[in-house]
């Protein structure tokens, strides 16, 4: 008898949901708060938003009605200003996470590897399930930095494809040296380094100029983070000529809405504005480090993004996560073995710094 439900692809039904951030008035009628009085943490986003000139022009745009420019490229040509690469070696997408799904989707073959360097960003593993490869885990060192040896051996032993390395890597903030990623870029595999935290970096342009010396090399890039339009989905990567050419070929042509590209194209003209609030990101997070660290039970981890990494001592993380929950503070906790001791904290603006360790000193 035909049964509907074995028309889903085996690895599909078997796969774990991915856990999603909540949004924020759920989160405000599960608590009985007011959304006002909630403290968002737990999300890496800006807390300051985009600048008077993204709600100028999106309040001005005439052509909701018409389809998006499905080669962006006027926001393709400011980017290029912004990155310094050229236009034709930048494609944007709904996220980044979309332009994971992308590469993903062009290589993997069924149960092709991708390797993994938990603690990182959950959707390189999730993706890969979701597009039939198999992910292959080479967890962090203790101080979070990667095991070139396990990595160059499981290369080697499963022929992987495809490595994502977060730099800044999300949740523990550290970076990756160029040595390593030198090291990384000889090995027969495409690596994709995320960007998306790189203005919190401090690193001027990352590793975007190495795009062109290194055809295994791509790098992601978002406007969620240091632009402040997380909810507008719009992101972008910078490739070698062989990957975009077939990159253009599978998305969808209409990925990024008009809107998208109009705030993106209008952050990029108010960079200043941006940058301006991205330097008190930082000033924020070198204010709340000492202070955090000051308290018995928490040992942040240095940190180059907008959050910081914290250890958990003598108690329970989620016990923690949970009790601030209770006062309005929203922080990240993750359900895995790796993190299952420590919670992430978004940096947000000084009154929320000082909410937080206002919980933090009582509970
Ligand atoms: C490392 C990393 N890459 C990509 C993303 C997603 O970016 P986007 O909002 O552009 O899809 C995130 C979001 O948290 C992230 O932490």
């Amino acid at each position: 008898m035909f049964t509907p439900t074995s028309l889903i692809r085996p690895e599909i039904a078997e796969l774990e949901a991915y856990t999603p951030i909540q949004p924020l008035e759920v989160l405000a009628e599960r608590l009985g708060l007011p959304v006002e009085r909630l403290v968002k943490l737990d999300a890496n986003e800006n807390p300051y938003g985009p600048p008077p000139r993204v709600w100028a022009a999106l309040a001005d745009e005439q052509h909701y009605h018409i389809y998006p420019d499905p080669g962006h490229s006027r926001l393709r040509a400011a980017l290029a200003d912004y990155t310094g690469q050229a236009a034709e070696t930048i494609l944007c997408g709904a996220g980044a996470d979309e332009l994971i799904d992308l590469i993903l989707r062009l290589i993997l073959r069924p149960g092709e590897v991708v390797l993994d360097c938990p603690p990182t960003f959950g959707m390189y593993s999730f993706d890969t399930g979701v597009c039939g490869g198999r992910v292959v885990q080479v967890a962090r060192q203790a101080d979070f930095g990667l095991d070139l040896p396990a990595i160059e051996a499981a290369v080697e032993r499963h022929k992987a494809r495809v490595i994502f390395l977060a730099a800044p890597n999300n949740p523990s903030g550290n970076l990756l040296p160029p040595a390593q990623l030198e090291r990384l870029l000889a090995l027969p595999l495409l690596v994709v380094v995320d960007e998306a935290y790189l203005e919190f970096a401090g690193v001027e342009q990352g590793y975007a100029p190495w795009v062109a010396h290194h055809a295994n090399l791509a790098v992601l890039r978002t406007f969620s983070k240091w632009a402040g339009l997380a909810g507008m989905r719009v992101g972008y990567g910078i490739f070698p000529p062989w990957l975009i050419e077939q990159l253009w070929k599978i998305k969808q042509p209409y990925n990024v809405s008009v809107a998208g590209q109009v705030a993106a194209l209008a952050a990029l003209e108010d960079r200043a504005w941006l940058l301006a609030n991205v330097a008190r990101i930082v000033a924020e997070r070198e204010r709340l480090m000492p202070r955090l660290a000051a308290l018995p039970y928490l040992e942040p981890c240095p940190s180059a993004a907008n959050f910081i990494l914290c250890r958990v001592l003598e108690r329970s993380a989620h016990a923690l996560k949970q009790a601030l929950e209770a006062h309005g503070i929203l922080v990240r906790y993750y359900h895995t073995p790796l993190l299952r001791d420590y919670i992430r904290i978004s940096v947000g603006t000084p009154a929320q710094s000082d909410a937080l360790l206002g919980v933090l000193a009582d509970v």
